[in-house]
């Protein structure tokens, strides 16, 4: 394999201001200065995984503009292969985000360029697919883009799957994924009405979707794993951290898992790593700019 892990998804332009609180509709709130960090699901997660010492390629697309050099040099800088980027089309994605003193943060995405990655462009990357022991997703990509990854990947290539922002997932998608990988907001809107009260009976459901396995990120209380092979659910304990910016903290632990699994790991060890790795994150300001290395998530 070329790859130990290919990422298909989003890149954005992160345009971030610190805020007392969050206005109200109709309110405004003064910030604090802008800050323009790399960002999107995708691009988090490639930059997190190359990061960590993964072999890592890119596909997405991004505008032919200032925004989209910025995110190229970001994913390079990492160490991504950046030869399954596509340039143009539509402005680069953005998302204005406001984080609390919680570390909390508030995102609206404009997909702009990512809403143009299409299944034809996944058709056009065969050899990259081909090439990867992993592929990971997310949706702020068109979900029949997703779609055409999960359903004409190459037999062998593990189908990683966080869903989000949540939308209404095909059958089909929900069986290949192996792990589907959600938080709190993401299990339920996946269950629906159906959620029973804790994340245990979340987590057997949504095994009972259809994923191979699932992983539930609890955010301060770590994470759930549960295996479709073995009907276990394990509790994966978090570490204490002082929050300054939870943004990507989410992306920086599917990478982490994704690249572990790459290598043969079983999932409850694998999302043990990804526990520290997106605990780092939350210590430090943006995204990418916030993912550690290897020797770095050792140091916690
Ligand atoms: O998951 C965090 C990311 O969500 C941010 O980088 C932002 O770009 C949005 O996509
Ligand atoms: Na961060």
């Amino acid at each position: 394999h070329d790859y130990d892990l290919l990422v298909v998804g989003s890149a954005n332009a992160d345009l971030v201001i610190g805020v007392e609180r969050r206005p109200a509709p109709g309110e405004t709130v003064l910030g604090s200065d802008l800050a323009v960090h790399p960002g999107g699901k995708g691009g988090n997660q490639a930059v997190a995984a190359a990061r960590l010492g993964a072999r890592t390629a890119l596909l997405a697309r991004v505008g032919d503009d200032a925004h989209g050099r910025l995110l190229l040099e970001s994913q390079r800088e990492a160490g991504v292969d950046t030869g399954g980027v596509l340039v143009g089309g539509a402005p680069t994605g953005v998302a204005l985000i406001t984080v609390d003193p919680s570390g909390d943060n508030s995102i609206v995405v404009s997909p702009g360029a990512n809403a143009r990655l299409t299944p034809d462009d996944i058709r056009a990357a065969a050899d990259l697919l081909a090439g990867a022991r992993v592929v990971s997703a997310q949706l702020e990509i068109p979900l029949e883009t997703v779609a055409e990854v999960a359903r004409t990947r190459p037999p062998g290539a593990r189908f990683v799957l966080n869903p989000s922002p949540p939308a209404p997932l095909p059958d089909d998608v929900l069986a290949a994924c192996d792990p589907l990988v959600v938080n709190e907001h993401e299990a339920r809107f996946v269950l629906g009405a159906s959620a029973g009260p804790g994340p245990e009976d979340w987590a057997r459901a949504l095994l009972a979707l259809g994923p191979q396995s699932v992983v539930i990120t609890l955010g301060a209380d770590g994470a759930l794993v549960a295996d479709g092979r073995t009907d276990a659910v394990a509790r994966i304990p978090s570490l204490r951290v002082d929050a300054v910016d939870t943004t990507g903290a989410g992306d920086a632990f599917t990478a982490a898992l994704a690249w572990r699994l790459s290598l043969g790991e079983d999932i409850a060890t694998a999302a043990a790593f990804a526990v520290r790795v997106g605990a780092a994150a939350v210590t430090r300001e943006g995204a990418q700019a916030s993912f550690p290395t290897a020797e770095e998530v050792s140091a916690l």
